[in-house]
């Protein structure tokens, strides 16, 4: 695959294929962190009502700080991994206390955010403040995967490093933010694990699994 082409591809495919979520049109990086909190481990449909209920129960990340850790945990019920809202609740202390309540603009300073680990820190970068740093989850592993042929192993430090090098080249800088949703977007509606939508995908004449019929062979996850 040409890389000069694939962003453009991809982020023409996202503009006509992209579901409308609510965090996708706001540019506040508490909103975005708030976000990408809840989907860590939570399906879009099911974290939706839990965003929506924290934006309106704390609009700011004041409010957040401000609050009860109890009702921070009470508004969280039903999410499960309770140490998600802990260190939402532990983060939002830490912005206002030692960044006067404004997010930190780099990925380097908010990777070192509690909770916040690489792959939300390039979502926070490149959503909120523009930053060309992708994210890699496990969306862009299956897409990069089928598309370039890539064979390592993405419960390996070193293949997850190999993901992270190609995705960082493929960023436009111009569009980071679309490059990234697009990214995932496309591993969650339309690469999808299971029976991926290959007879209608804009990458099908030069998709390495396609063309060797390996979709279900990638990626490659060797057991942990
Ligand atoms: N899952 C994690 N982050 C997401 C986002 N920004 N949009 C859709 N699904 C997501």
């Amino acid at each position: 695959v040409n890389t000069g082409s694939f962003s453009k591809k991809l982020i023409n495919w996202y503009e006509q294929n992209k579901r409308d979520l609510p965090w996708r049109n706001v540019s506040d990086p508490y909103k975005i962190w708030l976000s990408e909190i809840i989907l860590q481990q939570t399906r879009v449909n099911q974290g939706m009502p839990y965003y929506h209920k924290f934006v309106e129960l704390f609009p700011t990340v004041e409010d957040l700080a401000q609050a009860d850790e109890s009702k921070v945990l009470r508004a969280w019920q039903g999410l499960g991994y309770y140490s998600r809202a802990r260190n939402l609740h532990r983060c939002a202390k830490v912005i206002v206390q030692n960044y006067v309540g404004m997010f930190p603009k780099t990925y380097d300073e908010l990777v070192k955010l509690p909770g916040v680990g690489p792959y939300t820190a390039a979502a926070i970068a490149s959503f909120a403040f523009g930053e060309a740093t992708a994210v890699v989850d496990g969306n862009v592993f299956r897409a990069l995967s089928r598309i370039f042929g890539i064979e390592d192993d993405i419960n390996s430090g070193k293949g997850q490093k190999t993901f992270r090098a190609l995705a960082n080249e493929l960023i436009p800088a111009n569009k980071p933010a679309e490059f990234n949703q697009g990214l995932m977007e496309f591993g969650s509606i339309q690469c999808t694990p299971t029976n991926p939508h290959c007879e209608e995908c804009v990458f099908q004449s030069e998709c390495f699994a396609y063309k060797n019929d390996l979709q279900s062979s990638l990626p490659v996850k060797v057991k942990k």
